[in-house]
């Protein structure tokens, strides 16, 4: 019985932990890389010397920031990474990701 509620309880926080919104906010001094190891690492896992691997057409700045900005079923939003933030984050994503 207390197996299933931790088994219960482990579920239902992956299950928020992997989608809706994330109200981190970046403090202005952070890079890009700050911004991707505090917020996105814990999902994106690194690929050999990449820190992940983005599919053809998401190899573009602007895609990677907009899909931040708007999450999907499986990936959470991040309403408060826009602007500069969302420009030098998207900008390290697509300079060390490997491409599918
Ligand atoms: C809670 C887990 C989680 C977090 C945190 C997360 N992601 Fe994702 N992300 C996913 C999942 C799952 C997918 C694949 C499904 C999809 O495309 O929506 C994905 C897909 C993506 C894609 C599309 C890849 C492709 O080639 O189609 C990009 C780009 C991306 N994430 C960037 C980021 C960035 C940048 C951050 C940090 C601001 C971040 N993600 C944070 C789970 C996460």
């Amino acid at each position: 019985m207390i197996k299933k509620t931790i088994a219960l309880t482990t579920i239902a926080f992956s299950l928020t932990a992997c989608s809706g919104s994330n109200d981190f906010s970046p403090e202005p001094n952070m890079t890009g890389k700050d911004i991707f190891d505090r917020t996105c690492a814990e999902c994106h896992a690194p690929v050999g010397e990449y820190v992940m691997e983005l599919s053809s057409d998401m190899k573009d700045a602007d895609r990677i920031a907009n899909k931040v900005l708007s999450g999907s079923l499986m990936m959470p939003s991040f309403p408060n990474i826009q602007g500069v933030s969302a420009k030098i984050l998207s900008e390290y994503v697509v300079e060390h990701s490997k491409v599918k």
